[in-house]
């Protein structure tokens, strides 16, 4: 028997034994009592203790209405009326305090997870794309549109993709220029995307036409040189590519980028890998011609280190610096402002 039942019990010792001793002021009492312990209930679990012990099947009160029974017709009638008001009265508190103590418990777990509204909010700003990553998008989608694939290559190279094949031997002054970064005898990380020619050539056979964004390093840094920057490369060989479709391309490609009509220069140059080559210049507003790639019909040499024999292939390829495009289009005039990722710098694109 549980504290409370031997309570009650206690308090009222007859009421169990002969049900006509019973009057309706020990009921008052046995109410009483039984309110007193429901509303001293401080938990759900102690509630249900007590709605046992006050309701349940071994509780005085069904023992006394077990005993109805024995009673005569008027007897019955009074007791029973009574007993369930008794029964509706402890019923009644018992859902009081239920309610209590629910209301109360969920009024403790909204004190503990309150959120502080009127704090000032943290905002839900997007990420935007970077000014390199979006001019590599709007220079490939020109040559996506022109029938070019998108091919890419390792940034770690063998000395044989970044220099050998493209016609580039060891003692050739070229490389001294290219400031390279050496793993070892052999491996360093690739100074140019032209490598990415060799590996396109080597894998597949003409028709090709592809470029290769991506990045390229090398040992040298200023407001005009990074240690790592982008290159964009562009390759095609056929068996009628011509020097005349190179330069219509390539101007074709500037005008749709920097969307208006330019004035572009062929100036002749030199690369090793290329036969002729050519600097390709624009003509900028204040007059000065500013370079902006290399270019070149694929030198006889490079082709046949790839398995494809020069008598029945030509190829054109060119090859430009992502950040010098990025700069003229924005009008930026510190390459370094790219790879220093101050947000005031990058909020402002996109
Ligand atoms: N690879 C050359 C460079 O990095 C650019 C180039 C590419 C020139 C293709 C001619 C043809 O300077």
């Amino acid at each position: 028997m549980s504290q409370l039942a031997a309570d009650v019990s206690a308090d009222l010792p007859k009421l169990s034994e002969t049900l006509t001793e019973v009057t309706g002021a020990h009921f008052d009492e046995f109410i009483a009592a039984a309110r007193r312990l429901i509303t001293s209930a401080q938990s759900l679990q102690e509630l249900q203790q007590q709605r046992v012990s006050l309701t349940g099947k071994k509780s005085a009160l069904t023992g006394w209405s077990k005993q109805l029974g024995r009673l005569d017709a008027d007897d019955k009638k009074a007791f029973g009326a009574k007993l369930h008001e008794v029964r509706s009265s402890i019923q009644e508190a018992l859902t009081a305090q239920q309610q209590a103590l629910e209301a109360a418990a969920l009024q403790a777990k909204l004190d503990s997870e309150r959120i502080d509204i009127t704090l000032p909010p943290r905002g839900n700003e997007k990420g935007r794309l970077h000014p390199i990553t979006m001019t590599t998008q709007r220079m490939q989608q020109f040559f996506v549109q022109a029938g070019f694939n998108v091919a890419t290559g390792p940034e770690v190279e063998h000395d044989y993709y970044n220099f050998e094949a493209l016609n580039i031997p060891s003692h050739h002054p070229a490389r001294a220029m290219h400031d390279t970064f050496y793993f070892d005898a052999h491996y360093l990380l690739r100074t140019h995307t032209s490598p990415v020619q060799i590996r396109t050539m080597e894998a597949g056979k003409p028709p090709i036409r592809i470029i290769c964004p991506g990045r390229v390093y090398r040992c040298d840094s200023d407001q005009t040189h990074s240690p790592m920057f982008h290159q964009l490369e562009g390759l095609m060989v056929t068996k009628s590519s011509t020097f005349a479709e190179l330069k219509g391309l390539i101007n074709e490609f500037l005008e749709a980028f920097f969307a208006k009509s330019l004035t572009v220069r062929f100036r002749p140059s030199f690369f090793p890998f290329t036969e002729p080559s050519a600097e390709v210049d624009i003509l900028a507003d204040n007059g000065k011609w500013l370079e902006v790639m290399g270019c070149g019909m694929v030198h006889p040499q490079v082709l046949k280190n790839c398995g494809i024999d020069p008598e029945e292939f030509t190829g054109f390829a060119f090859g430009m610096g992502i950040e010098r495009f990025a700069m003229l289009y924005y009008g930026i005039d510190d390459l370094r402002l790219f790879f220093q990722n101050d947000v005031r710098f990058l909020k402002q694109f996109g």
